[in-house]
């Protein structure tokens, strides 16, 4: 079963999962990170900046979990753009270390087995940080994605393109289209970090973490997966019926575990 922290703010959360990355970090110089977009994983960022200070970071390699298809890499929503921009610069990673899907239109049909040849060449991905999409979505793999898909170019839904739209202009701006890691992916990193913050998250991570294992809610391939933490807010918590446990759980566990 995933471990699920309750945290009482994301910051919290921010400073807990960033201190796992720079012990992480500090044990295998030249670590592989898989990086989420979205807001969720920014507190994540934000704390890494303290966490990461004096750590050499020179090696550290990353990739980024999905990318729109169709959008000018340049865009200042496309993930590449979010990624160099909320990570690589603030924390002075070499950008030829870190990846995104490619998602330009021009070499689309191989762009996803090109991110799977890069990944496994990497030895694979340490710690997959993902945040949750609120119907269930991790990466961008909507619900009825396989538990065994690879790297390919989905279609986003309309809840998804509307939950974005945010980010863009206008709704219709927001791309039809996006490359994602699958779920098979996804699966294959060592440790996976889900974080989720407010009440908009709490049904889909109730269902992830307790409900039935679905392809119907791509996020509870999780269940699936050997180590797995949870991490969020008591409003997104709000939905877990076993809440009570999974605090006694945490309140007891040696400092030495980690996460
Ligand atoms: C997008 C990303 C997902 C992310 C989700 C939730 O769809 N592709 O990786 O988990 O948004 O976004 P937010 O963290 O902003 O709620």
């Amino acid at each position: 079963m995933a471990e699920v922290v309750i945290v009482p703010t994301a910051d919290a959360a921010g400073a807990l999962v960033a201190a796992e990355i720079a012990r992480l970090v500090r044990a295998r110089p030249d670590a592989v990170l898989g990086l989420a977009t979205g807001s969720t994983p920014l507190p994540v960022y934000a704390a890494l900046r303290e966490a990461l200070t004096g750590v050499d970071v020179s090696h550290v390699r990353g990739f980024a979990l999905d990318e729109y298809v169709g959008l000018d890499p340049r865009h200042p929503q496309s993930y590449r753009s979010v990624i160099r921009r909320e990570v690589v610069e603030p924390l002075g990673l070499d950008p030829d270390r870190i990846h995104v899907p490619d998602g330009r239109l021009d070499g689309i049909e191989g762009a996803g087995d090109a991110y799977e040849r890069a990944i496994a060449a990497a030895g694979g991905v340490d710690l997959q940080l993902l945040g949750i999409g609120s119907d269930g979505h991790i990466g961008f793999n909507e619900p009825g994605s396989s538990f065994a898909s690879r790297t390919r170019v989905k279609t986003l839904t309309r809840q998804t393109r509307a939950d974005n739209a945010r980010f863009f202009d206008a709704p219709d701006d927001v791309p039809r289209h996006c490359i994602t890691q699958g779920l098979g992916t996804i699966l294959d990193a060592r440790h996976l970090v889900l974080l989720a913050f407010g009440a908009g998250k709490a049904a889909a991570v109730a269902g992830a973490v307790e409900g039935a294992v679905t392809a119907s809610l791509p996020a509870s391939a999780i269940q699936l997966h050997p180590h797995v933490t949870v991490v969020v807010d008591e409003a997104a918590a709000a939905e877990l019926r076993y809440a009570d446990y999974y605090r006694e759980t945490w309140d007891a566990k040696p400092a030495w575990q980690g996460l």
